[in-house]
């Protein structure tokens, strides 16, 4: 059996040039979904379907977002659902040795720019239903070292899901969360190029492995499309690191 038709969809996806949200991308637009991607960058593949849009947008630029938006709108027609898979590397320093400069820019373009995006979305609905996914990370369950920016910011995406979801539920807005484990894109390739080490990580994964984007990319879309009584939820899809030591 093929994939459920989606046409009638058209979803933002931030952070779709790259990683998992380009495996977001690629999955809707699979299924027949329209996809607009706002991100820093332009595509990393050179296979653009017709049915995606890519706008250059940094999400922590408010007026830019509220722009992008209304230009999906105009283009796309009314947003059904928004994916907001962007995201940077945090310092990976003890809280001691933090530059505040860079620990304000972690926490800007996690936190503030999942919310500049969602509630952009979201006012521009005009009554329609619609679904949001954020992507958090395991390193907002419990305490970490190192992640006093990083972690930090994951933590408050997690929790602005559950803000969230209970704020716009009367609006017919379902708004959930992905913590994803490690996970083989750019982003980890790069800290794998600095010295971090598979093996610690794959000891540490019941399952033994990195992620792949797409399996990321499907259960984004489960809670996205499919999932239709969950709210405020965040599923870790990290191979059972979270649940070590319970
Ligand atoms: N890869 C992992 O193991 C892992 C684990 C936990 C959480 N995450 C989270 O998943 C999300 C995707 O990560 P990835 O691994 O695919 O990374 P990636 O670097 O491959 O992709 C991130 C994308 O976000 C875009 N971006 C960064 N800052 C932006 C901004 N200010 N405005 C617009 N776009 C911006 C980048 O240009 C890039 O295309 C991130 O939120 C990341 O923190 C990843």
């Amino acid at each position: 059996m093929g994939q459920p038709e989606i046409a009638q969809e058209h979803i933002i996806v931030t952070g779709g040039a790259s990683g998992i949200g380009a495996s977001v991308v690629e999955d809707l637009t699979g299924r027949g979904a329209l996809v607009t991607v706002l991100d820093l960058q332009q595509a990393v593949s050179e296979e653009r379907p017709a049915t995606v849009d890519y706008m250059r947008v940094d999400v922590t630029d408010e007026p830019a977002v509220q722009t992008a938006v209304a230009r999906a709108r105009q283009r796309g027609g009314q947003v059904t659902g928004l994916v907001t898979c962007h995201g940077i590397r945090g310092s990976f320093l003890p809280a001691l040795d933090l530059d505040f400069a860079r620990t304000r820019n972690v926490l800007d373009v996690h936190v503030l720019g999942t919310l500049a995006v969602s509630r952009e979305v979201v006012r521009g609905l005009e009554g329609a239903p619609a679904s949001i996914v954020t992507v958090s990370s395991t390193t907002a369950f419990g305490g970490w070292e190192k992640q006093s920016d990083y972690g930090v910011a994951k933590a408050a995406v997690r929790q602005l899901t559950e803000n969230l979801a209970i704020e716009w539920a009367p609006l017919g807005v379902r708004v959930n969360s992905v913590a994803p484990g490690h996970t083989l894109t750019p982003m980890v390739q790069e800290m794998i190029d600095g010295g971090y080490d598979p093996g610690a990580v794959f000891a540490r994964t019941p399952l033994g492995r990195f992620a792949t984007p797409g399996e990321m990319a499907a259960s984004i879309v489960f809670l996205l499309l499919d999932a239709t009584f969950v709210t405020g939820q965040c599923l870790a899809v990290d191979g059972g690191w979270t649940v070590v030591g319970k």
